[in-house]
């Protein structure tokens, strides 16, 4: 079955969220969360809703004659890096989830070159971002630390990672930290996804 990445419509949302909701029910991870829910599905819907940070986000569909099936999904918001000159816009990656039965088959791949060639194509000059330190550095992905950049509290770590789309796009960033939305700040948000994550409860 092929995957096809197109851009995500708003026919897809409460999809696209389900399934976010269902790729990040892994075990362990709500315990280690300790929200007492998935969290990424909330910043996924929140990052629609806020005005102006959100550049991009892509679907991966599978096809079998004229039934379209949404399996993936990948989100990138606007973020920047901080120095003593200026401030540096970049694209934060993330969440990107694949429906749990599709996963370890090359549809979380396919999400993550299509995205990588979008942000090339509208003249993003990098990524950066938190995840999976075993699983992205195949795309190309650095430790942020080689680049410079901490994170806003000043640390590195294998999981901060980045890529310039525009090659030397963070010399200047060197010596800078990185600032997301404080979507991503699960202390801040808990309640608030709690009372989101409900309404997925429902017929559970
Ligand atoms: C992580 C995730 C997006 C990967 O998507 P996927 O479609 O399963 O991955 P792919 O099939 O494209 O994997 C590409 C390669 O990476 C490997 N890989 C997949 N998941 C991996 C992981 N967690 N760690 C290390 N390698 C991994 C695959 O084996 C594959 O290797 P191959 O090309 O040699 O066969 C998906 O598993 C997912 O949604 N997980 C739950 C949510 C999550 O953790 N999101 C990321 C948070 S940072």
């Amino acid at each position: 079955m092929s995957i096809l990445v197109r851009e995500e419509e708003k026919q897809d949302y409460r999809r696209v969220e389900e399934i976010t909701r269902l790729a990040f029910s892994y075990p362990g991870r709500i315990e280690r969360g300790g929200i007492g829910c998935p969290y990424e599905h909330w910043m996924v819907n929140e990052l629609r809703r806020r005005d102006g940070i959100l550049p991009l986000s892509l679907v991966a569909t599978e096809c079998s004659g004229e039934t379209e099936e949404l399996v993936g999904h990948i989100i990138c918001s606007k973020a920047e890096v901080r120095t003593e000159n200026g401030v540096i816009p970049v694209l934060n990656m993330g969440p990107i989830s694949v429906l749990p039965e599709c996963q370890r088959r090359g549809v979380g791949k396919t999400l993550i070159y299509a995205m990588i060639e979008k942000a090339k194509k509208l003249d993003y000059g990098a990524i950066l971002f938190f995840g999976r330190p075993e699983y992205y550095p195949q795309f190309g992905f650095k430790e942020a630390a080689e680049f410079g950049v901490a994170d806003a509290e000043g640390y590195n770590y294998p999981s901060f990672m980045g890529m310039e789309l525009i090659p030397g796009y963070l010399k200047e960033a060197r010596g800078g930290k990185f600032y997301e939305s404080d979507i991503y700040n699960d202390e801040l948000n808990r309640e608030t996804v709690r009372a989101f994550d409900e309404q997925f409860r429902k017929g559970e």
